[in-house]
């Protein structure tokens, strides 16, 4: 099998890149790992800046986006009973949109029949060959068969666990982990708040967010030792209530958990995002800590590079586009760390702190909640940077 591009992992990335690329007359093929229903199970974060619902929008896979999102136009920092808000609109103009990662991927999926793009799912052994070349293929098992498709380009969206980036032979990691993880629940319950609030505390960090009207995702810092049965739903809910209850418009409402997961927090950056034909996006060449819900908003503006790179070469061989992919997106890419680091670096209690470092965070928000020019630059890396 021939294709212009083949793309590697059907998340976000390699979706959005997909279609982008086929709005454009681009032929393409995802080849993923997981099964359909593996994919729509993984529970992500829901906050996205408009260059991501902007590239949703001129999609065309933009309605249940429009009448499902909530348009939120600030979001709270907390520490103790003290709650800044961060008024986005007011601030810079715009806003972000409540939706879930999951539903944005389900859009992206529903609509790839329609749009000519074909998505194989359950492929194993997945292998990346002769990147240098100017014919790079890749290969893959499903149903007890090896099939290879050779490509023109081939994209690497397949995440951090993926293939892409361990092709790459003379990159370089940069890497921050962080000493704690955010133990997540979801519930079919109303929110505490109608804004988001991150907040910091002795206890450690929680957030509360939503996905609707009638669900929340909300969140709590632990320790890397903690595993999921050291938290019945009771326990976490207990908790949640102690740091919320005080600061919130409703106060906590309990449900049954629709999905509690675990995940630990990572800064990091792959610095070679080109080798020969191969390109990486998204989770495969970055990760951010979740504080700022910048992961899925990376990967989307990776992708929009990607796809007019590659689309320009396809139009008039231009080659400039891809030779500037790298740079161009890791300017992007590093601003989003540094924001991430930063929110995390506010609002969590690390174990190695001490009163100083405590002290620290708290004049901090204290210069937050006094400067306009503090709240400024935290609201517009909230909202995401221009392309
Ligand atoms: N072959 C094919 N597919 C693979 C392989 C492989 N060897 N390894 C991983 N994949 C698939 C995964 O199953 C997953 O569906 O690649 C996909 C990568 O998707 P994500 O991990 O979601 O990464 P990305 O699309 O870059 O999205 C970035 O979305 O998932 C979040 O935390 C992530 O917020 C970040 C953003
Ligand atoms: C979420 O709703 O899952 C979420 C929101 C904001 C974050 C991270 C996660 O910073």
């Amino acid at each position: 099998m021939k294709v212009e591009v083949a793309i590697v992992g059907a998340g976000p990335a390699g979706l959005l890149l997909g279609h982008l690329l086929r709005s454009k007359g681009v032929d393409c093929i995802i080849v993923e790992r997981r099964s359909p229903d593996y994919v729509l199970s993984r529970i992500r974060a829901g906050v996205l800046e408009t260059v991501t619902t902007d590239l949703m929008r001129q999609l065309g896979v933009d309605a249940r986006l429009n009448a499902d999102g909530m348009i939120e136009e600030g979001f709270n920092l907390a520490d103790g009973d003290r709650v800044v808000r961060i008024d986005i609109a007011a601030l810079t103009g715009r806003h972000v949109t409540v939706y879930g990662q999951t539903e944005l991927t389900r859009d992206l999926m529903e609509a790839a029949p329609d749009r000519g793009l074909p998505i194989v799912y359950d492929a194993t052994d997945v292998a990346l060959h002769d990147l240098e070349s100017g014919e790079p293929a890749i290969t893959y098992r499903k149903d007890g068969e090896t099939h290879r498709i050779q490509a023109d380009f081939i994209a690497g969206c397949d995440g951090f666990h993926g293939v892409s980036r361990r092709a790459i032979p003379d990159g370089r990691a940069y890497e921050r982990e962080y000493p704690f993880g955010w133990l997540g629940i979801l519930a079919d319950v109303p929110p505490c708040h109608p804004e988001l609030i991150y907040a910091n505390g002795p206890r450690g960090f929680a957030l509360a967010s939503m996905r609707s009207a009638t669900r929340s995702r909300y969140y709590i810092q632990v320790p890397l030792t903690s595993a999921l049965e050291d938290w019945p739903e009771e326990r976490l809910w207990d908790e949640l209530a102690a740091r919320f209850d005080p600061i919130s418009d409703r106060g906590v409402k309990r449900g049954p958990a629709l999905e509690v997961s675990i995940a630990p927090l990572r800064s990091y950056v792959f610095e070679t995002m080109r080798h020969g034909r191969l390109f990486l996006a998204g989770d495969a060449a970055h990760i951010v800590p979740p504080t700022g819900a910048k992961g899925l908003n990376l990967a989307a503006s990776d992708v929009a590079y990607l796809a007019e790179a590659l689309i320009g070469w396809y139009r008039n061989g231009d080659e400039a586009g891809l030779t500037g992919y790298e740079a161009r997106a890791l300017a992007r890419i590093w601003k989003a760390e540094r924001f991430s680091w930063y929110l995390t670096k506010l609002m969590h209690r690390f174990p190695e702190d001490g009163a100083f470092e405590h002290r620290m965070q708290s004049a901090e928000l204290d210069y937050v909640a006094g400067s306009r020019a503090m709240q400024t630059a935290i609201a517009e890396n909230y909202v995401g940077l221009p392309l």
